[in-house]
């Protein structure tokens, strides 16, 4: 019989948890939970015996694959796939699929969530600014930036994209302006949201030119990864631009700097939580508990991430 293991160190809502159950015990699989784990030792244990294993950001490095003896694939139920090692991956034969898509209006939402918040001057009671016919650059448009564009539009924003991997057309179907480069975007746009992946290209990327060239009252907001931002080229905008204000759904490494200097300036959620919504969780828990059940029934390797 095969056996699934969800190893989520954050884990799914309970609503999900029963679904991505019912689904495998349907398949005529067995289920195995490892949740909240606090050590690498208790994912090495659960990995064992098992022949497929769902994940969020969980780290599925080599030395986790080589515990996995029996593994054959991989579900990271979510979009972004830097977290699990695709050679070590391939070169052990297990393949590694993601779930694009399914919590990408949770993140969306989580953006304009912060948006107001900062604009409103973090509710502290002051005048703040409308996001009405404000600038609102893009950059990236996966299934995140679609989600993001439909509600700044429904916010009155004026939004621009940048995205080299999506055609002008489909951009602009969107009522959104495509733009030619990354300068563009960061030089024309007031608010940036950033939904780019981690990848050895992207890394350290949004650097300290990129967001000097943003206009005045400029705002960065990454749900993204932090890997993406050259965050040395962060402390220096913080530094030299008062008006420059940083939201994240990820804490940066130099945090404690932050609420030294920066105070006013800055929101960082207390745990990556975009995609942490019943729904989000309910989405991608069922379509990776699906794509294993296929990938074993039918050999379906549709949304496979790993050559
Ligand atoms: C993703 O890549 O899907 C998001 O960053 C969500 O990550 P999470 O499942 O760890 O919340």
């Amino acid at each position: 019989m095969k056996r699934v293991l969800i190893a989520t160190d954050k884990p799914f809502a309970s609503a999900a948890v029963k679904q991505i159950a019912g689904i495998i015990a349907d398949a005529g699989y067995e289920i195995k939970m490892l949740e909240k784990y606090t050590s690498k030792a208790e994912l090495l244990e659960a990995v064992e015996d098992v022949h497929a294993i769902i994940i969020r950001s969980d780290i599925i490095d080599r030395e986790v694959l080589e515990a996995a003896k029996e593994l054959e694939i991989v579900v990271r139920a979510g979009a972004g796939y830097d977290n699990v090692d695709l050679v070590a991956a391939t070169e052990s034969g297990v393949c590694v699929m993601n779930t694009p898509g399914q919590n990408s209006n949770a993140v969306a939402e989580l953006v304009f969530g912060m948006l107001v918040y900062k604009a409103r001057g973090f509710f502290n009671g002051s005048s703040g600014s409308e996001l009405r016919e404000k600038t609102l650059g893009i950059h990236a448009y996966g299934n995140v930036g679609r989600y993001v564009a439909l509600i700044a539009k429904g916010f009155g924003m004026k939004v621009y994209a940048f995205d080299p991997f999506v055609s002008k057309e489909s951009i602009e179907k969107d009522g959104v302006v495509a733009l030619e480069s990354e300068d563009a975007l960061y030089s024309t746009c007031q608010y940036v949201s950033l939904h780019i992946p981690a990848t050895e290209k992207t890394k350290k990327s949004i650097n300290f030119d990129l967001l000097s060239k943003m206009p005045k009252g400029a705002c960065l907001i990454n749900t993204a990864r932090k890997e993406v931002i050259d965050e040395e080229g962060l402390l220096q905008i913080m530094e030299t631009r008062a008006d420059f204000t940083y939201l994240s759904d990820i804490e940066p490494g130099v945090n404690d700097i932050f609420a030294e200097k920066y105070k006013g300036r800055y929101f960082f959620t207390p745990k990556k939580m975009g995609a942490q919504t019943e729904e989000a969780n309910v989405n991608a828990g069922i379509a990776a508990a699906k794509q294993i059940a296929g990938f074993f029934a039918n050999g379906d390797q549709t949304y496979r991430v790993n050559k």
